[in-house]
């Protein structure tokens, strides 16, 4: 079987760190959204597709998978550890596994790009293997904190070296003897807790991973679809006991990866906040713990209707239903985090069109994603003419819901996809419209973001510097 095609998959390899390739996008008030669209594909979904196909013996089916650059770096990836993975056509992808231990020492560096997850995913997954592999990333990726997973894979005998401060890039040398570990996680993260469960696959006996807050859980149920023998057990104190069993065999299962809710939440708030929309956003993933930002809206007085929910590939999916709705402002219980972690930039611009005063806290996390999105947020508010009151673990925003939101002014992106498409929603309904200086990185999670948005009425369109 043919490897992955550079040639079908070369993509443009953007020079992220260099003005010349920056790409200015304004949006400017639009009409009435209407229509109809579908979003891309889960990245979490994708990643953890590409990784246990790789993992499986035999070949894995993936429909749906997200082609976004993020998730064609774990497909680069996957490969220099020795799978063999074929682009069929559109989202339609084969993946010929090595199993469980069988990853080959890769003879070059992995670059992840912009992606935390891709990297510390394929962290975990090699950890209990002993081969040695180098990770990296672009300027963003580089500034990200890797102790958070390099810690405690080290409990499985993986050695790490790292730049000062636990950066990438990272040089990893997989346990040779790996033993099972029990280990309660110190942040809610599911790329943490997703790490040591692909570390815990090549490792004989039963390892414990215990997570406190319920962070999204499509590692443990595609873990299980794949035959993998896992357990989940609530403890006492209300914390969840994650089991698996090592030295297993992965079987192939075809995965069909649905909608991404954490891109669906831009046209549905794009619909919230222009006056008059009214848009369907077809077959998108309701699994719970990813679904925290559509009750919050609708705590917030937003008409969101789910209807045609069905069951598929182990996750419940529906349509969206949202017409622009007059928004009050509303406090987020902070234990919702988990639940709508990458929705916090875009809920920020719910906030500035709602009527009274948004609190969210308990996001010191939003700190260390692809940007500092507390800072960025609250910079590109206070920019456009919103009353912001940024915290160390959250911020208020004091919004209007009379129409009179100001913007005219250019948000900084910070090398961050959700920055740059909360800013464009956000500039379809402001007095004047809004720039951001880059929307390149957008390609790392929804591709077509663009046209997607223009076909529901959209206007946005290529900056003049
Ligand atoms: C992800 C987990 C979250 C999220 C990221 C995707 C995943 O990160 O922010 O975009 O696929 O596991 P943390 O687990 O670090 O919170």
């Amino acid at each position: 079987m043919a490897g992955l095609d550079p040639a079908t998959h070369s993509r443009n390899k953007r020079g992220m760190e260099t003005s010349a390739n920056l790409k200015p996008l304004a949006a400017r008030k639009t009409g009435p959204l209407k229509g109809i669209a579908t979003a891309p594909g889960d990245k979490s979904v994708s990643h953890r597709a590409l990784i246990l196909g790789a993992l499986a013996v035999g070949e894995t089916c993936v429909t749906g998978l997200l082609e976004a650059e993020d998730v064609l770096r774990t497909a680069e990836a996957m490969v220099k550890l020795g799978a063999q993975i074929v682009r069929e056509r559109e989202g339609h992808w084969l993946i010929h596994g090595v199993g469980v231990g069988g990853f080959s020492e890769p003879a070059d560096v992995l670059d992840f790009g912009n992606s935390g997850t891709g990297v510390r995913l394929t962290m975990g997954a090699v950890a209990t293997t002993p081969v040695m592999t180098i990770f990296t990333g672009d300027a963003s990726l580089r500034r990200r904190p890797m102790r958070r997973v390099l810690e405690p894979l080290a409990l499985f005998g993986a050695n790490a070296t790292a730049r000062e401060g636990g950066l990438l890039p990272v040089m990893l040398k997989g346990a040779r003897s790996p033993a099972p570990v029990e280990h309660r996680l110190a942040v809610a993260s599911a790329q943490v807790k997703s790490a040591l469960l692909l570390a815990a696959l090549n490792v004989p006996g039963t390892s414990t991973i215990i997570e406190r807050a319920a962070t999204r859980d499509h590692t443990e149920r595609m873990l299980k679809a794949f035959g993998a023998e896992i357990e989940v057990e609530t403890l006492p104190d209300g914390a969840a006991a994650i089991s698996l069993t090592g030295e297993a065999e992965l079987r192939p299962t075809p995965i069909a990866v649905p909608s991404d809710p954490s891109s669906a939440a831009f046209p549905l708030v794009a619909a919230l906040i222009v006056p008059d929309s009214d848009v369907v956003i077809k077959g998108v993933m309701l699994n719970p713990r990813r679904i925290g930002l559509i009750e919050t809206l609708k705590e917030m007085g937003a008409d969101i209707q789910i209807r045609n929910i069905k069951d598929e590939g182990g996750e419940s999916v529906g349509d969206l239903r949202v017409r622009h709705s007059a928004l009050r402002g509303v406090e987020v219980p902070p234990e919702r985090a988990p639940t709508m972690i990458d929705e916090y930039p875009v809920l920020g611009v719910a906030a500035a069109f709602a009527e009274g005063k948004t609190t969210m806290r308990g996001l010191e996390e939003l700190r260390v994603k692809e940007s500092d999105r507390l800072a960025a947020v609250a910079q590109g508010l206070q920019a456009n003419g919103v009353k912001v009151e940024e915290l160390a673990d959250g911020m208020i925003v004091e919004g209007r819901a009379d129409g009179s939101v100001a913007g005219g002014a250019e948000v900084l992106t910070h090398m961050d996809h959700r920055i740059a498409m909360s800013f464009l929603v956000m500039g379809l309904a402001t007095r004047a419209p809004i720039r951001v200086d880059d929307s390149s990185m957008i390609a790392t999670s929804f591709p077509n973001f663009e046209s997607l948005m223009q076909s529901l009425g959209a206007q946005i369109a290529r900056a003049d510097r």
